[in-house]
C-alpha cells in the first residue's frame, strides 16, 4: 500500500506510523520557492491558484514527500519538517520559556549586568533578554549619567516605544505635577499606563540622581501572585481574567481611555502572562451594580495579595542603575520621599515585549548556551525544495 492517500482537499501521509493530514493549498503555499530568498518574505500568490488545486502525482521517499502539481510545478518537503507542523511544533520558538516566579527575597539573586558589557557583548544581551523572559526583571549597573545612555540600552532590544508621555519621561517632583509620579508622594503598586490601548511592555527606569531620603523602590512578581490567587480563590481569578476594566488618564490636553483585564492569560498555554493594575488610573468601574458585588471582593483580594510582604521586593535604586522590568508582569511602586531632602530623578521609557522576544530569538540562536538545544535550528532551511 502506498503510504499517501490523495483526498479532495488534501493528502494523508503516514509519518512514523501516524496518519498526518496536509491541505493542498497549505502545501503549495509553503513550498520553499514561495519565499524570496534575501528577505524571506513570501512572494508566491496562493490567491492565483486554481480552486481545485491538487497534485498530479506524489511520491514518498525515505526522507521526502515529492509532489508534482497539476500545472507541472514540483515541490519537495522533508518528512521531518512535515512532522513538526503536524505535531504543532512548527518553527520552534526559543522565546517560549517557563516563567520563574520570585518572591520578596529576590533582590540578592536578581540578574545584574553592566552597561558596558551590554554595549559590546551580544551574548550577554542574550542572557539579559533571557532573564527578562524568565524572571521579568533585571538590573543594569554602571549607567553613564547622560541623556543618551538610556536609549542606547533600549536599542539592544529594539526601538523605543513612545507612550502618551512621549519617547521618554522624567520622574522628579515638579511644581505643577500632571500625575502622582511627579510628586514626592508614595506610588502604590501599579503597572504603567493601562489607559493605553496596549499598555507598554518592557519598562526601563534609569536612576540619574537619588539623594532623597526615602523613595524606596517596590517590585512584585504579579504573575506569582495571580497564580497563587488562582489556587486559593479560583472564582476571584476567573472574574479578574474576564471583566473588562476601564482605565483613564487625563491632563489638560489628554483624555486617554482603555479597558483591560486585570489578569491576562497567555493564549499559547493558558498561564498567567501579565496584569493591568493601577488604582490611580482605574476609572469608575462601569459594570452593572450587582456585578460590583462580585468584582470588588476579587479586585481587593488580588490588590491585597500584591502588597503581601512575602511577595514585595524593596530596595533603593541608586544613581547609575537602570531597573528593567516587564510592565505587564511586574507591579512596581515607590515609597514616599522627603521633599527637600535631596534630588531624585529617574528617566524612563518603554520597549514592546515583542521586540524583546525577537531580539532574544536572534541573539540566543547566534550565541547558544551549551545546555540549550535550539529547537529546530534548520527549521526553514533545506526542509522544502522545489525539484526541477
Ligand atoms: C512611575 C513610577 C517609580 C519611582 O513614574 O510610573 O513608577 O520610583 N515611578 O518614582
Ligand atoms: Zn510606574
Amino acid at each position: 500500500m502506498s503510504n499517501v492517500v490523495l483526498l479532495k482537499s488534501g493528502l494523508e501521509l503516514i509519518i512514523q506510523g501516524e496518519i498526518a493530514y496536509f491541505n493542498y493549498f497549505w502545501l503549495r503555499d509553503n513550498c520553499e520557492t514561495s519565499w524570496e530568498s534575501s528577505t524571506q518574505e513570501r512572494t508566491f500568490d496562493i490567491l492565483a491558484e486554481a480552486d481545485d488545486l491538487s497534485p498530479a502525482s506524489v511520491q514518498v521517499t525515505d526522507t521526502f514527500l515529492e509532489v508534482i502539481w497539476c500545472d507541472g510545478k514540483q515541490s519537495r518537503y522533508a518528512l521531518a519538517w512535515l512532522k513538526r507542523w503536524h505535531q504543532g511544533e512548527n518553527h520552534g520558538d526559543l522565546a517560549v520559556r517557563t516563567r520563574q516566579p520570585w518572591y520578596a527575597d529576590h533582590y540578592a539573586n536578581m540578574a545584574r549586568f553592566s552597561y558596558d558589557e551590554m554595549m559590546d557583548a551580544p551574548n550577554r544581551v542574550a542572557d539579559w533578554a533571557e532573564a527578562m523572559l524568565d524572571e521579568g526583571i533585571a538590573l543594569i549597573q554602571g549607567m553613564p549619567n547622560s541623556e543618551t545612555a538610556l536609549q542606547s540600552l533600549c536599542e539592544q532590544f529594539g526601538v523605543v516605544r513612545p507612550s502618551f508621555s512621549g519617547y521618554a519621561f522624567d520622574v522628579f517632583s515638579k511644581a505643577q505635577p500632571e500625575n502622582l509620579a511627579y510628586t514626592s508622594k508614595a506610588l502604590e503598586l501599579h503597572t504603567d499606563l493601562p489607559a493605553e490601548e496596549l499598555a507598554p511592555g518592557i519598562q526601563f527606569l534609569h536612576c540619574r540622581t537619588n539623594d532623597a531620603e526615602g523613595g524606596q523602590s517596590l517590585f512584585v512578581d504579579a504573575n506569582a501572585v495571580a497564580t497563587a490567587l488562582q489556587k486559593s480563590h479560583p472564582e476571584y481569578f476567573r472574574i479578574l481574567t474576564e471583566y473588562q476594566v476601564p482605565f483613564r488618564y487625563t491632563t489638560l490636553r489628554q483624555d486617554v481611555r482603555a479597558k483591560q483585564r486585570i489578569i491576562e492569560l497567555d493564549p499559547i498555554n493558558g498561564e498567567v502572562s501579565g496584569i493591568n493594575f493601577s488604582q490611580h488610573l482605574a476609572d469608575i468601574f462601569d459594570f452593572p451594580q450587582r456585578d460590583m458585588d462580585l468584582f470588588y471582593p476579587a479586585f481587593r483580594k488580588f490588590g491585597q495579595m500584591l502588597q503581601d510582604p512575602s511577595y514585595l521586593m524593596t530596595f533603593r535604586l541608586n544613581a547609575g542603575e537602570c531597573i528593567v522590568f516587564d510592565n505587564h508582569r511586574i507591579a512596581h511602586g515607590r515609597a514616599s520621599y522627603l521633599e527637600g531632602s535631596g534630588a531624585r530623578h529617574l528617566r524612563g521609557c518603554y520597549v514592546d515585549r515583542g521586540e524583546l522576544r525577537s531580539a532574544y530569538r536572534v541573539l540566543r540562536a547566534q550565541h547558544p548556551v551549551a545546555a540549550d538545544t535550539i529547537a529546530w535550528p534548520q527549521a526553514d532551511e533545506p526542509g522544502m525544495a522545489e525539484v526541477g
